[in-house]
């Protein structure tokens, strides 16, 4: 098996998979700017199983993305082989399973962050994925779920519990995203216990991840856990080259700020590749990402009314050719 997570340089500089964000259009751009590993979007498992063209549709990608990694949710163990080998045929690098969702829809159906609650069917995902694919596996999930309000008997499953679920089974990748089921998206990450996760966990990369704030805290915060890499989610909104910016911090102590011919030629790239991936009808999804790029130009306020509705790539450039 390839397993390209061992060959990544460190530290590890990667995106996470989000939803509506991380189409190809959006890993492109990343890979661009110096992104080690990409992420799909979540798809389900089930799905996968039912050959859905939605789905299959989600995981088309460039070849300059590699190496891509599509993760998978989805609480039903037997979805998961059929999904593994159809996510392989798509010759992709590795699949990641989500264990941190707490959408509803996912983690109110005991998906995503509440299969923690029933670490042996955990275990059971993981390695039947394991058995059924070539390539390696890796598993994203938070620091802890706690006990939930009124159910004291659902009691409280940490980073540490599903490591040692694990730890006979050769995963290759663990992402951690450092807060809790309790507080998704707000508020700092647990540092201290991505630390010792990073530790406890011994068959494969430790990448960190939340609460990015800058790129030097990004260094401090990888020198503090000893964490393999870090992936990167909304900080990367309307900004990219972040993970330049962070790489040549790491190498040379100090990185370069970014210009805005580099920012409207990364926006105006971003939106001829989201056009041919997905067409007029879905190209009103980059009217989010340009809100992003021009966000803290004097001028912004003006150019987001006519961002706002702009219908293709060319309308793009001709808001942008004279600033
Ligand atoms: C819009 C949105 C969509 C997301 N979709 C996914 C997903 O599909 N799979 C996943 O594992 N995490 C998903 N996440 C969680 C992120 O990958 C990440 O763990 C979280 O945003 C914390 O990182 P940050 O504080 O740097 O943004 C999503 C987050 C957001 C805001």
């Amino acid at each position: 098996m390839d397993n390209f997570w061992q060959k990544l340089n460190k530290p590890i500089l990667s995106m996470t998979p989000m939803a509506g964000i991380t189409d190809t259009a959006w890993r492109q751009i990343c890979k661009m700017w110096g992104a080690d590993v990409v992420f799909t979007e979540f798809v389900s498992a089930d799905a996968l199983n039912y050959d859905s063209k939605k789905t299959l549709k989600m995981l088309e990608y460039h070849a300059s993305e590699q190496p891509v990694v599509v993760q998978i949710f989805g609480r039903r163990i037997d979805m998961y082989p059929k999904a593994a080998k159809v996510v392989e045929s798509l010759g992709v690098a590795g699949i990641d399973i989500n264990f941190g969702c707490p959408a509803k829809k996912v983690a109110g159906h005991g998906g995503g962050i509440c299969l923690l609650r029933d670490l042996d069917t955990v275990k059971k995902i993981v390695s039947t994925t394991i058995e059924s694919v070539n390539i390696p596996v890796s598993v994203k999930s938070r620091i802890a779920l706690n006990t939930v309000q009124g159910h004291p008997e659902k009691g409280k499953t940490t980073v540490f519990d599903l490591i040692e679920t694990l730890a006979d089974l050769p995963v290759a990748s663990m992402i951690i995203h450092g807060r809790t089921y309790e507080t998704p998206f707000t508020g700092p990450v647990d540092l201290e216990n991505l630390k010792k996760a990073k530790l406890a966990f011994k068959t494969g990369t430790f990448l960190i991840n939340g609460s990015f704030q800058t790129i030097e805290s990004v260094a401090a915060d990888l020198k503090y856990t000893q964490a393999d890499g870090i992936a990167l989610s909304r900080a990367l909104y309307g900004q990219p080259w972040l993970f330049k910016q962070i790489r040549d911090y790491l190498e040379t102590g100090t990185y370069q700020e970014i210009t805005w011919p580099e920012i409207k030629d990364t926006a105006i790239k971003h939106a001829h590749l989201l056009y041919q991936s997905k067409g007029e009808k879905g190209f009103k999804e980059m009217r989010k990402h340009l809100l992003f790029y021009v966000k803290g130009r004097p001028d912004a306020s003006t150019l987001r009314k006519e961002l706002v509705q702009v219908e293709n790539p060319e309308q793009v450039e001709k808001i942008f050719k004279n600033i």
